[in-house]
């Protein structure tokens, strides 16, 4: 979908995704987490931010993009609000060059935002935007009804077999999601190859 058609809806606050919290599958993920925190993290697609203040909290340095150039300001103004650090900057996850490699991706509600055509661009896009060895961690919608997205629904099948080729999954499961979306997400944790 278009930058225009994106900043449209947040214009006319058309924004069903916007829950004012960050998913409970990366609260749950982080609260568990045990490994290293010294790491960069860039979340395409960020909206206002919810995901991005949540890796800030847990001690990354989180960076979060959006397509939509009202996106950025609203989730600027909610981090120096919570008293939290992040950066945030417009970009078109897609097609733009990363102005870092990240040591960490993670994905929640863009995958199934795009064109399902898109979808060949962005396997790229998580390669050119990810470092060898890095961390891409999605949370994905399996199950939407209808073909009329945004969002358009995925499968395991389909994440294994667009991301398997580059990267080895480490694990997956069904986190626990906002309350209209339980049950229809799945979490994915994978180390892309060095
Ligand atoms: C369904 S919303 C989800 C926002 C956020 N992840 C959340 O869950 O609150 C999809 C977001 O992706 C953004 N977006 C769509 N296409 C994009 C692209 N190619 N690059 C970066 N952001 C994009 C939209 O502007 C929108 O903010």
């Amino acid at each position: 979908m278009s930058r225009e058609y994106w900043e449209q809806r947040y214009q006319t606050k058309d924004m069903p995704w916007e829950k004012g919290a960050p998913s409970p599958g990366l609260v749950d993920f982080l609260a568990g987490y045990c490994g290293p925190r010294q790491a960069t993290v860039g979340v395409p697609g960020c909206g206002t931010g919810h995901d991005v203040r949540e890796f800030a909290r847990a001690g990354f340095e989180a960076f979060g993009f959006d397509l939509a150039p009202s996106a950025i300001p609203q989730a600027m103004a909610k981090t120096e609000a919570a008293g939290l650090k992040a950066t945030f900057a417009l970009a078109d996850f897609l097609r733009d060059e990363p102005p870092q490699k990240f040591d960490w991706l993670f994905e929640h509600t863009l995958f199934c935002a795009i064109q399902p055509r898109e979808r060949d661009e962005y396997v790229r896009a998580v390669l050119r935007w990810l470092k060898p060895g890095g961390i891409y961690l999605a949370i994905n919608y399996v199950v939407i009804e209808g073909d009329a997205g945004p969002p358009w629904r995925t499968s395991r099948e389909e994440q294994l077999e667009r991301f398997g080729a580059h990267m080895t999954l480490e694990s997956d499961w069904v986190p626990r999601s906002y309350p209209n979306r339980q049950g229809r997400e799945r979490m994915f944790l994978w180390r892309r190859s060095r």
